[in-house]
């Protein structure tokens, strides 16, 4: 009989020393490497280390390996309980058997139990093809407890290598997915089904790679560098969330500087005009239909260094992401004028509804920094769904009952004005700088509008259309109109903004609001 040591050196090894070697010559870490990286010194408790799969199909009776290619188990992340589970490529691919599903579900209903995040590194070459169904009903397994989780527990899924057929809906199915460049690869039919079915030539990385699925399927939600990088920005990630929806975000205070240095910055601060918060009077450019940079409103609001954007590269009008203020955590969307105006089109509606829901869930406050002109206009945003996309917005919106707050900085047009967190879908308050514009639409458009018939026939149509536009602007381009009719709580200055919206989020830190019980709503989705 082994002795319990030799077994568990037998379970780390995997799928033996060659394949472990042939991992780290390709630059990657092992599933247990990556948990070292990912979990704090020594805090990995395994579980489940001696399961073996119990085909007896296609020879595998002998190609049985203890813990059957998934590393499980719960250990901590700054101190705070995660569960985990890693694939093991070196064991038949990662392959997915029905013990291996178990393992999986286990960790899951743990993590669910004990409200703790549940994170899965995943590797694998999808259902193992030798079980047959058997592999298939342990994929149903795990994303019957994906759902279940989903809106209870953060569900944080790392695409380290491979991620195939089956193996893609799990993640798919949880809150945030991350990859890795030249790393990883998600499909459900890779490149050769693909040749024999549409006759379409497709590398992996042109079809399921980190840059495809973070620009452009929007599956993915974070794009890094290495494996390392990854597994450090979900430690990160980590420190803006709560561990379940019963609790609220940890706060974590940014440590000032302190000392010679950081009194000698405050100095220089001051002599040259103020800081961060006073660098907001100059944000925006003096032409209003120039674009500027909303990070950097952003930078200007939130706590020193504590932006964390989620989504970067994929539909750039609008910007979502963890902000802290004071060290408690928000969730801000905000228009982008640097790209495309600000629009909010297709993409950009389902990728701040998405944000804003797993916001609702996790108790975490929103803030929307609005300067958008409206809805795209146009066929191809029209045939592909602007209207079905642009309502998941206002869905997500009008069902949050988290403090939400919304800043309107210059345009709120339209649609925009609406969708973006007004008061009328349940904002709590709304502010607007002195800049703001709130109106249907922009002065020289409602211009060509209402007057086309006047300027038609008028001697000097230029000079009488510019004067229209003036006086469109004078009394709607805005934010006193608003104001004064109450859907506009405040005009506030841009350097008052932060901390007007730390007093505005305290006072909000007690809200109850509760929606008539149902069993769900039923999203357009
Ligand atoms: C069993 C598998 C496997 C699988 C890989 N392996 N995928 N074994 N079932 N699904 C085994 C290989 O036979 C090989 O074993 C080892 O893992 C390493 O695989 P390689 O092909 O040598 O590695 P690599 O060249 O890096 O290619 C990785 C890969 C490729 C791109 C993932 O293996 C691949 O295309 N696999 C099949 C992917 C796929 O079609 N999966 C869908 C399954 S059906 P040896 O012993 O030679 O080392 C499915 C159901 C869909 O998932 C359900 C939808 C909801």
């Amino acid at each position: 009989m082994d002795t319990l040591d030799e077994l568990r050196a037998e379970a780390r090894a995997g799928g033996g020393e060659d394949k472990t070697r042939k991992r780290h010559e390709e630059g990657r870490l092992t599933a247990r490497e990556r948990l070292d990286v990912l979990l704090d010194k020594d805090s990995f408790n395994e579980l489940g280390m001696f399961v073996t799969h119990d085909c007896h199909d296609f020879g595998m009776e002998e190609k049985k390996f203890l813990g059957d290619g998934v590393v499980t188990g719960y250990g901590t992340v700054h101190g705070r309980l995660v569960y985990v589970i890693s694939e093991d490529f070196t064991v038949l691919g990662g392959s997915l058997s029905k013990k291996y599903a178990e393992k999986i579900a286990l960790t899951q209903s743990l993590a669910l139990k004990n409200g703790a995040p549940m994170i899965n590194l995943k590797d694998s070459g999808g259902a193992r093809i030798q079980e047959g169904i058997d592999s298939l009903a342990g994929y149903g397994m795990v994303f019957m407890g994906n759902v279940r989780a989903s809106g209870v527990i953060p569900q944080i899924s790392v695409i380290m290598g491979p991620c195939a057929g089956g193996a893609v809906y799990s993640p798919a199915l949880t809150d945030f997915v991350f990859m890795v460049d030249s790393r990883s690869y998600m499909f459900l039919t890779g490149p050769d089904v693909i040749r024999e079915v549409t006759h379409e030539e497709v590398t992996f990385e042109e079809l399921g790679g980190a840059a495809a699925h973070n620009s452009k399927s929007g599956v993915a939600h974070f794009r890094c560098d290495s494996e390392e990088q990854a597994l450090s920005m979900v430690r990160e990630l980590l420190t803006y969330l709560p561990q379940n929806n019963m609790e609220d975000p940890p706060v974590v205070v940014h440590k000032k500087r302190t000392g010679l240095r950081g009194k000698l910055g405050s100095l220089v601060k001051q002599v040259r005009g103020g800081g961060r918060e006073e660098a907001l009077e100059r944000v925006l450019p003096d032409n209003q239909s120039l674009p500027y940079d909303m990070k950097r409103i952003i930078a200007g609001i939130v706590d020193e260094d504590s932006f964390f954007e989620v989504h970067r590269h994929f539909a750039p009008s609008i910007i979502v992401g963890f902000g802290r203020l004071e060290g408690m955590t928000i969730g801000i969307v905000a228009n982008q004028p640097a790209h495309l105006a600000g629009v909010l089109d297709t993409l950009s509606s389902a990728k701040a509804a998405r944000f804003v829901r797993f916001c609702d869930s996790f108790n975490i406050p929103l803030l929307v920094l609005e300067d958008a002109p409206g809805f795209l206009p146009g066929v191809s945003q029209e045939h592909t769904g602007v209207i079905k996309e642009g309502a998941k917005l206002l869905y997500a919106f009008c069902e949050a009952t988290v403090p939400r707050i919304t800043v309107v900085i210059r345009k709120a047009y339209g649609g925009a004005y609406i969708a973006m967190n007004s008061k009328q879908i349940g904002a709590d308050l709304n502010f607007a700088w002195p800049t703001a514009q709130i109106a249907v639409m922009g002065a020289e458009g409602a211009v060509k509008i209402l007057f086309r018939r006047q300027l038609a026939s008028s001697p000097e149509p230029e000079d009488e259309r510019r004067q229209l536009v003036d006086q469109y602007n004078l009394k709607f381009s805005n934010p006193y109109v608003s104001a004064s009719k109450g859907y506009i709580d405040e005009v506030i200055k841009p350097s008052e903004t932060r901390s007007r919206l730390i007093a505005a989020f305290s006072s909000l830190r007690t809200k109850l609001e509760k929606r008539i019980d149902r069993k769900h709503g039923n999203m357009p989705l």
